[in-house]
């Protein structure tokens, strides 16, 4: 991909979400919290909604793929809104990686108004650790891929 195309992409994901109700409300909340090494969870979301992004939109150009790229990048944003240190010691907590996904779903619901698709795309972000929430849509499966992807790239930096 050319410096042109990178642009282009960069201004056409920021022209979708700078519009969003939501985003305002996550940058500040998920700011206060660690997600990995020195990233905090609003860059982790950020980083996964926007590399979600890109490769959805490579399926489109290069596969004619249809995706709902614009409820995947609010899904995307939301995915890991369960908005506690999990580093913190608490027991109700404990099972972070397995029950974090179903808190994030209720947040996302509670405080952005996800739709149904998008808390799909949320609860099955953690597959294959959450054995039963598998990823229903392509979305579901760009959006867990790319969650991995940046989440290995985070801890080992
Ligand atoms: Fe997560
Ligand atoms: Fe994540």
């Amino acid at each position: 991909m050319n410096t042109k195309n990178n642009y282009e992409l960069r201004k056409s994901f920021l022209n979708l979400i700078i519009k969003k109700d939501y985003y305002k409300f996550l940058k500040n909340e998920l700011k206060k919290y660690c997600q990995h090494g020195k990233t905090s969870t609003f860059k982790h979301c950020r980083d996964v909604a926007y590399t979600s992004y890109l490769m959805a939109k490579f399926f489109e150009n290069r596969f004619n793929a249809s995706l709902d790229t614009e409820n995947l990048v609010d899904a995307a944003y939301m995915h890991d809104m369960f908005m506690y240190d999990w580093h913190e010691k608490a027991t109700w907590h404990k099972l972070h990686g397995f029950t974090h996904p179903e808190v994030a779903k209720q947040n996302a619901i509670e405080f952005c108004h996800a739709n149904e698709f998008e808390q799909s795309i949320i609860e099955t972000h953690m597959w294959p650790l959450t054995l039963t929430k598998i990823p229903k849509s392509k979305e579901a499966w760009i959006v867990n891929l790319c969650d991995k992807y940046i989440t290995i790239s985070e801890v080992f930096h």
